[in-house]
């Protein structure tokens, strides 16, 4: 059912005037002449909310409220009491109705009361709905979440990419997912009973690189007491991740080209060969082109490292996955906290999609951590910003420029792309789209 509000009233020109009224301000409106009829034509999956009058012959108003609870805790009942009716009209509030309004009514009165209850039902069922999705997915799509095409192309290269045994190169900004593009490859190869190695190359102090990767014997160094195994060997029949591999010192980048040619390892201070089983993923933040053109990257690593690739795009080209991942760590804090956790309103949704993500999806992560505890969207460095986006101190426009910006990524997302779609789908002219596009710099590249 598609209406917005189930109006149920015994009297036919109360339910007349007030269903005028609504239709009037663009509410759409079914009405019913008795509680029974209503109820049966509701179900959990509508966005739709009931007003309904108390005294009625046959099932009540507040009796109405009671099933239609029964059937979804939270959808918004507003109840039409007579006047003087105020004790039960309290009590009905405590049992759970949205709002009640004394007879007689002035229209905006009703109108004020069911565009609140809209909004609340409506993000209550888009809520549920984004949940529904996380919860059916799979292992890949609930650890690397996204609807945006680039992100599905992403899952589906990276399930082809698993089943090969070639070595792979990811690239992708700070914090965009290049660790769960990893651990993923690994879990679904055939390597995946094997142990998965992560090492950062950027981490280790260029002494210890070597010792970490090959491993040991006693005596190879000073302070080499004992035998060690290196991560090469302790990935051995599983895949080793070179995390941050554009800052390899180049001496290492020679010795691991070998290695990744020959199969095989010799640990420091030994002279045996250990054949390697891995592979290989290696991650970068910065496309390996400019290293290798700073001469700082080997340039036959390079080739060797980058047969196979994977982009992650940075969270900014893929705004319309905001909602949903952000939804995504919020139960994730549900879980953890063993309790309900806040959801954002619209304003905060836009807040949300107004920021630029420096720190991507780690970001938004941590954003969301501290949304769960109570504390509202805190963007770090929001307030040094100029253009500081703050709930409180956004002028109407903003605010209404950030919504603007949402609408357009999320219904270039819905058309995938189709400029032609979207201005139909959104009412404008071809060139108001492109005009607002260009005024939030949004390419059409953002979205494949
Ligand atoms: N698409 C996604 N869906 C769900 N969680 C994600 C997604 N992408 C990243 N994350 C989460 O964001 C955080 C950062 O991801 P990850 O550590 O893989 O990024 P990274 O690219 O390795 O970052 P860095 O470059 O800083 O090492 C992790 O907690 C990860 O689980
Ligand atoms: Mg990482």
């Amino acid at each position: 059912m598609s209406t917005d509000v189930i109006l149920v009233d015994d009297e036919p020109d109360l339910l007349e005037s007030a269903r005028q009224s609504l239709e009037l301000a663009g509410i759409s409106v079914t009405c019913y002449s008795s509680a029974e009829k209503a109820l049966a034509a509701f179900s959990p999956v509508h966005s739709t909310i009931f007003i309904s009058d108390v005294r009625m012959p046959g099932m009540s108003g507040t009796e109405l409220l009671d099933r239609a609870l029964a059937i979804d805790p939270a959808v918004p009942v507003i109840l039409i009491t007579g006047h003087g009716d105020i004790p039960m009209a309290i009590q009905a509030i405590r049992d759970g109705a949205y709002d009640f309004i004394e007879k007689p009514f002035a229209p905006e009165q009703l109108l004020g009361s069911v565009r609140r209850a809209l909004e609340r039902r409506r993000l209550v069922v888009d809520n549920r709905a984004l949940r529904d999705e996380l919860s059916s997915r799979s292992a890949l799509e609930r650890s690397l979440v996204g609807k945006n095409p680039a992100i599905e192309k992403l899952r589906q290269r990276l399930t082809s990419f698993a089943a090969t045994d070639a070595d792979v190169l990811i690239l992708g900004e700070t914090g965009t997912g290049k660790e769960v593009v990893a651990r993923n490859l690994h879990l679904l190869s055939p390597r995946a009973g094997g142990n998965f190695v992560a090492i950062n190359c950027g981490a280790l102090p260029e002494t210890i690189i070597e010792s970490e990767l090959f491993g040991h014997e006693a005596g190879a160094f000073t302070g080499a007491v004992k035998a060690r195994q290196g991560k090469f060997e302790f990935a051995h029949g599983g895949t080793l991740f070179l995390d941050e591999i554009e800052s390899m010192p180049l001496e290492m980048q020679a010795r691991l080209l070998r290695v990744l040619e020959e199969r095989k390892i010799i640990r420091l201070g030994a002279n045996k060969e250990i054949p390697i089983d891995v592979r290989v993923v290696a991650a970068t933040k910065e496309e390996l082109r400019g290293p290798v053109d700073r001469g700082v990257f080997r340039e036959d690593l390079y080739y060797r490292l980058s047969v196979l690739n994977l982009v992650i795009p940075p969270l900014r080209n893929r705004k319309d996955d905001i909602p949903l991942l952000f939804e995504n760590f919020l139960q994730n804090s549900a879980v953890r906290l063993k309790r309900e956790v806040p959801r954002p309103n619209p304003a905060e949704l836009a807040l949300l999609i107004a920021h630029a993500w420096p720190g991507n999806v780690r970001e938004l992560e941590n954003v969301a951590m501290r949304f769960a505890l109570g504390l509202g969207i805190e963007i770090a460095g929001l307030s040094e910003d100029n253009r500081a986006f703050n709930l409180d101190q956004a002028t109407l426009h903003e605010q209404l420029a950030a919504l603007e910006e949402m609408i357009l990524r999320q219904s270039l997302a819905r058309c995938q792309g189709s400029m032609k779609a979207c201005y139909e789908q959104l009412g404008v002219s071809r060139k108001t789209l492109y005009d607002k596009l260009k005024k939030y710099g949004i390419s059409a590249d953002d979205l494949d």
